[in-house]
């Protein structure tokens, strides 16, 4: 039997997560992607629903999505497109949990024919994509929450800390890749969360279904209690 929550603070509540990778295409059959699975976005978006929220889940391409019918999907594939699917939601959304593992570089131009290989190689000129969790922190009202995450390979806390600021988010998760049980591709994840008022929640490694409840809970009792 499916775990039913009881009418609580996120009723009714109109959620938008973001999940997945984006693809940004080079030419007609190639792109540039990441290993994201979207599966701790996912998670998200569905114990969120099942809490009662309103759930639009702006995806990008993942082999499987959600089988929850209640949830609002939108699929996207670039960046761009995650970004203009978010703003246009943005301002009606109560919180936004920024999940994707979004590109920061696309190619400048899309070949229209399949670029075919050359002796000398080939270069490719990349521009930076829009920040879709720092466009939306600066459109942010003081009731609009706003949850980023983080994965660093390198001093993380202090990356993540920087991340809280830079973006104006309200609570930054940093995904611990240094950690085996943790990351890309697995059903488990080990995050530390850093919130705007200065704490630190660390939490063990656990499938992603648990950490979206930890998560959850740690936003609720933060914002909605
Ligand atoms: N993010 C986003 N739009 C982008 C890039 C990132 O919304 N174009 C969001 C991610 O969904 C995540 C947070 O920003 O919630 C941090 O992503 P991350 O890749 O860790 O950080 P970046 O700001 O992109 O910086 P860098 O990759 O250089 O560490
Ligand atoms: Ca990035």
């Amino acid at each position: 039997q499916r775990l039913q929550y009881k009418p609580g603070p996120l009723q009714g509540k109109k959620v938008l997560v973001t999940a997945g990778p984006t693809y940004e295409p080079i030419d007609p059959v190639r792109f540039i992607g990441n290993h994201s699975s979207g599966k701790m976005g996912i998670a998200l978006a569905e114990a969120l629903q099942e809490r009662g929220a309103l759930v639009t889940l702006v995806l990008g391409p993942v082999a499987s999505g959600t089988g929850n019918k209640q949830i609002e999907v939108i699929n996207v594939v670039t960046a761009q497109q995650m970004y203009e699917a978010c703003m246009s939601r943005f301002a009606e959304t109560d919180l936004a949990i920024m999940a994707a593992a979004v590109a920061d570089f696309s190619p400048e131009t899309t070949a229209t024919e399949k670029i075919k290989k050359k002796d000398e190689g080939l270069q490719l000129t990349l521009a930076k994509t829009k920040d879709i969790l720092k466009s939306i922190g600066q459109v942010k009202r003081n009731n609009q929450v706003v949850v980023g995450f983080a994965l660093e390979t390198n001093n993380e806390q202090e990356h993540a800390l920087q991340k809280l600021q830079s973006k104006n988010a309200d609570m930054i998760v940093l995904n611990s890749l240094a950690d085996k049980d943790a990351g890309f591709k697995v059903d488990t994840n080990k995050v530390t969360i850093f919130t705007k008022g200065g704490q630190r929640i660390a939490f063990d490694a656990k499938p992603k279904k648990e950490v979206a409840n930890d998560i959850i809970d740690t936003i609720t009792s933060l914002h909605y209690a």
